[in-house]
């Protein structure tokens, strides 16, 4: 800073006014430079200065906000080294970080001010002041490894206030296909906590894995959860190719507390994705009455979708599932309960005598009319235990695969008012009529938010640019879309480093989509804040694909 005084007052002496008009419009630009948030705040207002963190920084707290500022206090500890000292209340000391409440901001909503005397971060709840230090820690400079000691750090002055835009960001992973294990879900939750992502929606149950221990159906892990072999090969879908080597894994009740608990604290709910009533080959595996066949099979070693379904008909099946709801309720605090519904063959269906008398019984003319009628019931269920059902959008009879006719999928029956629609395939329409009659929506569309396709087909800037707003939306329905979802889908994803691949930079782009104003989205700057995240995310170990990579993959 006096370097540029002396500089500036040199300018003034040899009347250089407009060169020095000049230096201070750059050296206030390169300022803002130095705002690299993702994903970037509603409003940032960049000031003269630096704010000074060293071990004499003191972190104030009162009340509540003593859960975050312990947070920091650990988080400045594993950064910079400093074992900074919490006090509580007001302390007059300059150079300190308070924690503050400010009971007109709402959830999820902070400001940050920084000052070159203190930081004070306002909010009305613990989210709120978290979000704050996740701005805060941020801004701190990128760190050498191979620097010794850091003996103190500088931040720029700044004021942020801040708010999301949507209430609904979410991530994905299917450990349906390749379990991945408690490591990496604390890895994600931790990155997804840091772009403020406040939903993991975990896909637990498909065709080629069971991944939850159920106490009441021990065969759901020890049979469903393991397989011989998967499918391999670079032509995917088509790949007559195997590993040859069998694949399993699942988590106990105890594990997935811990785990509901380490995404308590960063602020994330978890959702928990049970497919019924197809993407249920492992569940018929283990136990066969479930399915309409009734008859024994394998856990599939080839991803794709199956014929198989459970037989909606039969009690036993019925009563499966609530069994299986209650664990999931008593495990997961979310009000939201993902029953999946997606991809459903009707086929056996139609085979199977017994449900069609009951078709007949409950007077449903079509296979979708079943579908709706069945994930209706499974609604109310859930409504009596205070809990709200989340589908797929086929859970709508909307007509969207070619292996189900027209008229398998007309329906007359109504989805549930309360149901939230998780919208991933179909013209927009589907979803402009869907939160036009009043339906609330979580827009995934699978060509903007599948992590699984390629750089090639999603694209770093494809993701960036997607709005969860359907085009043709009247702004009077724009709250009825809750937010967006993007999702890192498992079959070609056997490794860790593969899965890290994919994930890496996008859920950054989500991140943004879902938080930032769509005003205040700024592609250029976006990447050029990435290049922070890139380092830090080298540190934490994560394989992503470097941006370097990434942009020769633009369209
Ligand atoms: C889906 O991609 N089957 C929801």
């Amino acid at each position: 800073m006096d370097q540029i005084i002396t500089i500036l007052k040199f300018m003034i002496k040899r009347k250089l006014f407009l060169l020095c008009a000049f230096f201070i419009f750059f050296h206030v630009n390169n300022k803002a430079q130095e705002i690299t948030i993702i994903p970037w705040p509603q409003k940032v207002d960049v000031g003269q200065g630096t704010f000074t963190i060293n071990s004499q920084t003191k972190i104030v707290y009162s009340g509540k906000s003593i859960i975050t500022a312990k947070i920091l206090q650990s988080d400045i500890r594993d950064k910079l080294g400093f074992q900074n000292e919490l006090v509580e209340l007001e302390d007059p000391g300059r150079g300190n970080i308070f924690f503050k409440n400010d009971k007109t901001l709402a959830k999820e909503t902070y400001q940050l001010v920084i000052s070159k005397n203190k930081t004070e971060i306002f909010a009305s709840d613990n989210v709120g002041w978290f979000y704050g230090v996740q701005s805060l820690i941020q801004l701190f400079p990128e760190m050498d490894k191979t620097t010794a000691e850091i003996k103190s750090i500088e931040i720029p002055v700044v004021t942020i206030t801040d708010v999301p835009r949507f209430a609904w960001r979410a991530f994905m992973l299917d450990e349906g296909r390749y379990f991945k294990g408690m490591a990496q879900i604390k890895l994600l939750l931790d990155e997804m906590a840091r772009l403020k992502m406040n939903v993991f929606h975990w896909h637990l149950v498909e065709n080629e894995g069971w991944r939850i221990e159920i106490k009441k159906y021990p065969l759901l892990t020890e049979i469903g959860s393991k397989r011989k072999s998967s499918q391999i090969g670079p032509s995917k879908w088509d790949s007559p190719m195997q590993s040859g080597e069998p694949h399993e894994g699942f988590y106990t009740q105890e594990e997935i507390k811990e785990i509901i608990k380490y995404a308590e604290e960063r602020h994330i709910t978890i959702v928990p994705e049970i497919e019924m009533p197809g993407h249920s080959t492992a569940a018929i595996a283990a136990y066969p009455w479930l399915g309409t066949e009734k008859s024994r099979l394998d856990v599939p070693t080839k991803f794709g979708v199956s014929d198989d379904v459970y037989d909606v008909s039969d009690p036993r099946c019925t009563q499966f599932l609530t069994d299986v709801l209650d664990e999931i309720v008593d495990l997961f605090p979310s009000k939201v309960i993902h029953i999946g519904g997606d991809e459903v063959k009707y086929d056996d269906w139609k085979k199977s005598e017994s449900v069609q008398a009951y078709m007949k019984d409950k007077n449903l003319t079509s296979p979708a009319d079943l579908q709706i009628f069945f994930t209706n019931n499974i609604s109310y269920y859930l409504q009596s235990k205070g809990r709200r059902m989340m589908g797929w959008n086929e859970i709508m009879g909307h007509h969207l695969h070619e292996y189900q006719s027209e008229i398998d999928t007309k329906s007359t029956q109504k989805l549930a008012k309360e149901s939230i629609i998780h919208f991933w395939k179909g013209d927009a329409d589907l979803a402009v009529q869907a939160a036009s009659n009043g339906y609330e929506i979580v827009n995934s569309h699978h060509n903007s938010t599948y992590i699984d396709y390629s750089y090639d087909d999603l694209t770093l800037s494809r993701a960036y640019a997607f709005d969860p707003i359907p085009e043709g939306l009247d702004p009077k329905y724009h709250n009825k879309i809750i937010g967006l979802g993007c999702q890192m889908w498992g079959e070609w994803i056997p490794t860790v480093g593969s899965m890290h691949f994919m994930v890496f930079p996008r859920i950054a782009a989500f991140a943004e989509v879902g938080w930032t104003e769509k005003g205040n989205k700024d592609y250029e700057r976006f990447t050029m804040n990435l290049k922070k995240l890139e380092n830090h995310w080298e540190q934490k170990g994560i394989y992503f694909a470097p941006f370097s990579f990434v942009e020769k993959n633009m369209k």
